[in-house]
């Protein structure tokens, strides 16, 4: 309960763990020397840096080099390695957020999950059973992680009630957060091409797709926008149309296709268009017809490029920045596994995390917008897959050193509200 959080955080003690890292602790009786050696593990895989692969590595992996026990080999490895660099920076969160219940719960599935995979470091790859049982291990911790994001965001939350205004330390949560989501959303994907790949079944709806990548993504299927306007039509009872153009610069007339993850791109289209439909909705309540919001995708030989624009209002320049922040987030407090959520506004964390989505394979995502007016939504991509690779923190002295500095003094005055007396500097004649 947050009192007895509270109560605890304010003498800096460390927390008894929480229920979850005790259950983990008992379940492991068994094996409690192998989770007492934990932090070597992590100390040993952390001096690794990891390996980003580029979207034509992810496609050799599941076509012509097509073999599971290379896969496994790599994973094995590279896995822990993803996993151990992250947990040493959890260790470099502020005392008293890493002692929340939130946060020891998800460093619980951490080291779990890579204690896990480091019992097939000695396995036989030869082995078909080997295979089969990590397959099956690699399913188990997805399903393990599925709330992080939540549970992590409730972490912040209770942090945030008790110390609101530590300017220092939102801007290294802000930067630990950008890296631990990007590690996650890596760390999903490997296991999902995995999985994916050598569960022995094709995607009977997408046939042509290697795991979750699709060679030929046609964007223009992606950004149907149908969910989010159907959402919208839940909730207000109307909806804007999306009306949508593409510009192909290098085929000209041709539909625009990248090699890209459907599910990714979609991600960050659903968010951007829930965004745009409820700013238009809420501008233009009282209009009989809302105007549309307008999607343009472009293709060039760098990148391709989606801009979402709305004419819902836009939003102060001030503010843009803080838009996307996991502190300053406005959203109400969320329940992990809570239904009754609005469903067009919910963590706040829509815009940081699609982003990340786009930063992955080394795009970005910016808000341009126009307050009065409305805003426009870019994604950049890559246009071409040998560029697409992936985006990845590694834990070195300069990350160590972000933990570490100490956010003192603004070094810009800060402007007084009240205007300036100027009678002291009047010459006397
Ligand atoms: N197109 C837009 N027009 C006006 N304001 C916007 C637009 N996009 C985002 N915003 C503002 O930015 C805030 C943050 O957006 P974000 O998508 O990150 O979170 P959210 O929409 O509040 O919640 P969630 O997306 O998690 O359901 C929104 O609450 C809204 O105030
Ligand atoms: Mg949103």
């Amino acid at each position: 309960p947050r009192s007895y959080w509270l109560l605890r955080c304010g003498s800096r003690r460390r927390l008894p763990l929480p229920a979850a890292v005790n259950r983990l602790w008992s379940e492991a009786a068994g094996s409690n020397a192998a989770l007492a050696s934990a932090p070597k593990h992590i100390e040993h895989f952390s001096k690794f840096s990891p390996s980003p692969l580029s979207m034509k590595q992810f496609l050799d992996f599941g076509s012509i080099n097509a073999c599971e026990k290379t896969s496994f080999v790599f994973l094995r490895q590279e896995l822990p390695v993803r996993l151990s660099n992250i947990l040493k920076e959890i260790n470099l969160l502020p005392d008293r957020l890493l002692a929340t219940p939130s946060v020891q719960t998800v460093q619980s599935w951490y080291i779990q999950s890579l204690m896990e995979i480091l019992e097939f470091l000695d396995k036989n790859p030869d082995d078909h059973r080997v295979l089969g049982e990590f397959v099956d291990a690699l399913v188990t911790i997805r399903n393990r992680h599925n709330d992080v994001v939540p549970t992590m965001a409730q972490g912040v939350i209770q942090y945030k009630e008790v110390f609101p205004q530590d300017v220092g330390t939102n801007q290294n949560i802000q930067y630990f957060l950008d890296r631990f989501y990007i590690s996650r959303i890596s760390i999903r994907m490997l296991i999902n091409q995995h999985t994916l790949i050598f569960d022995g079944t094709t995607n009977p709806v997408h046939p042509n797709t290697i795991g979750s990548i699709d060679p030929q993504c046609q964007v223009a299927d992606v950004v149907q926008g149908e969910a989010a306007k159907s959402l919208c039509d839940q909730y207000y009872l109307r909806s804007p149309d999306l009306v949508l153009q593409e510009i192909n610069h290098k085929k000209r007339n041709h539909p625009i296709s990248i090699v890209y993850v459907p599910s990714h791109l979609y991600h960050m289209l659903f968010e951007l268009f829930k965004n745009a439909m409820r700013a238009t909705i809420e501008t233009h309540e009282k209009r009989k017809e809302l105007p549309p919001v307008q999607v343009l995708v472009s293709l060039g030989g760098e990148d391709m490029s989606i801009k979402v624009s709305d004419t819902g209002g836009g939003v102060p320049f001030r503010r843009i920045e803080n838009l996307f922040s996991y502190m300053y987030s406005t959203a109400p407090a969320p329940q992990v596994g809570d239904g009754a959520r609005p469903p067009l506004a919910g963590f706040g964390y829509g815009l940081p995390i699609s982003r990340l989505y786009a930063k992955y394979f080394q795009g970005d995502l910016q808000l341009y917008s126009m307050e009065g007016y409305g805003t426009d939504a870019v994604i950049y991509l890559k246009a071409l897959s040998t560029d697409s690779i992936e985006r990845l923190p590694v834990y070195n002295k300069t990350a160590l050193r972000h933990y570490l500095v100490s956010h003192e003094a603004d070094d810009w005055c800060v402007p007084s509200r009240e205007p300036l007396d100027l009678s002291g500097f009047k010459s006397s004649d």
